[in-house]
């Protein structure tokens, strides 16, 4: 099967063949039908966060079960499903205490002395996330999916995998907005976006969108901002402060830089909270002004939205189904795998809310 291969830090992917094993006992194939690309991935291009080389990035992703291992009960040949990286093993402290997102993953990849999952020629290829999914097919564990019904597109369930469950659950589980609360996003790319949906649906009374694209802040208004900034001009912890009278109750991070990250404290009202999703390149420290905790401000992070996706992903379907979730309009543009550097360039021009790689 082909796919895209980190070959090198900054170096652009390469579209390779790759062999995918068989299912074993508690793994699932799947035939890829569409994958969004998000910046986390980026991230480890550019080499901010570690990563072993050759590698397949890819983790926003929906397909078609193709087979499964013989202990396989939960999907079949033929299902669709919606993958996660949020993979859970269901037996450490972490899965056993409500709080699958955080699970140590002790038992869902293959162990050493196995046979990988993907190689090439017999020199194993690296998996990224446990999915690896800028590929035609994946082999993950079976708790790396939720099965959903047949009937949705690829490209708006893929961004299901990730952003939208980032997004809504850095709102929802995390951070648990309060009807009319106030919200500040700063950040409006495809994290950003769903931050702001999973406000207005969790009935923030005002939603304040900071980016400094101005493209994106009118798609932050049609998800739901009731006010944008634009950070490319003034100083915006001033700006919302003014707009609020002292500061948000809940701001979110959706960039991964450190100055966001202190904005994203430095803007609070006293109570206040920020969630901080973005990924701070490793060895990066933040400050924040000491003297505000008096303030009793609280500041935290938030990794796929707090998820437990077999419950959070049916109910995201079922929002977009009542025409309460925007799925469509995240989507900018599909491209074939063969155009993945592309979609990594649009990115960072800030072109797009997602690039979906569709594979039809
Ligand atoms: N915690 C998690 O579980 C999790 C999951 C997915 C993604 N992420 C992280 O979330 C972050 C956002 O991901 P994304 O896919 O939405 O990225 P994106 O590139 O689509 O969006 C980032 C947005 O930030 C804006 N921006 C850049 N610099 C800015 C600044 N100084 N002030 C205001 N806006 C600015 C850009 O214009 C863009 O709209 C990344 O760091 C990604 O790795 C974290
Ligand atoms: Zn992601
Ligand atoms: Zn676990």
């Amino acid at each position: 099967m082909k796919a895209a291969v980190l070959r090198a830090v900054h170096a652009p992917l390469t579209i390779e063949e790759v062999e995918i094993d068989r299912p074993g006992p508690r793994e699932v194939l799947i035939r890829t039908g569409a994958v969004g690309v998000c910046h986390s991935d980026l991230h480890f291009i550019e080499g901010k966060y570690p990563c072993a080389t050759p590698a397949i990035l890819g983790h926003e992703a929906a397909g078609t079960v193709e087979a499964v291992g013989e202990l396989v009960a939960y999907v079949r040949p033929g299902d669709r499903v919606i993958t996660c990286l949020s993979v859970f093993c269901g037996h450490c402290a972490m899965c056993l205490s409500g709080r699958p997102a955080l699970c140590t993953k002790s038992d869902v990849a293959r162990r050493p002395g196995e046979a990988p999952r993907l190689s090439q020629g017999g020199t194993p290829i690296q998996q990224m996330f446990n999915l690896s999914a800028y590929a035609e097919q994946m082999l993950v564990h079976e708790h790396a999916v939720v099965k959903v019904e047949p009937d949705l597109p690829f490209a708006q369930l893929a961004l299901i995998g990730c952003g939208v469950t980032t997004g809504l659950g850095a709102v929802l589980n995390t951070a648990r907005v309060e009807p009319g609360s106030t919200v500040a996003v700063i950040g409006c790319g495809g994290i950003g976006l769903n931050c702001i949906q999973g406000a207005l649906i969790g009935g923030a009374g005002r939603i304040i969108a900071i980016d400094t694209v101005p493209d994106k802040l009118e798609m932050a208004r049609e998800f739901g901002a009731t006010d944008v900034l634009d950070a490319a001009h003034g100083d915006v912890v001033e700006r919302v402060r003014a707009l609020t009278a002292g500061g948000v109750d809940y701001s979110f991070e959706a960039i991964g830089a450190k100055s966001a990250a202190e904005q994203a404290f430095a803007m609070l009202a006293r109570g206040g909270t920020a969630t901080i999703i973005g990924m701070i390149p490793v060895g990066q420290t933040i400050e924040l002004d000491g003297a505000m905790f008096l303030g009793e401000r609280r500041v935290q992070g938030s990794v796929m939205g707090s998820n437990r996706f077999r419950i959070d992903m049916p109910r995201y379907i079922n929002w977009y189904r009542q025409g309460r979730l925007k799925l469509d309009e995240l989507v900018t543009q599909r491209l074939p795998l063969a155009e993945i550097n592309r979609a990594f360039a649009d990115m960072v021009a800030g072109r797009v809310a997602r690039s979906v790689i569709t594979f039809d």
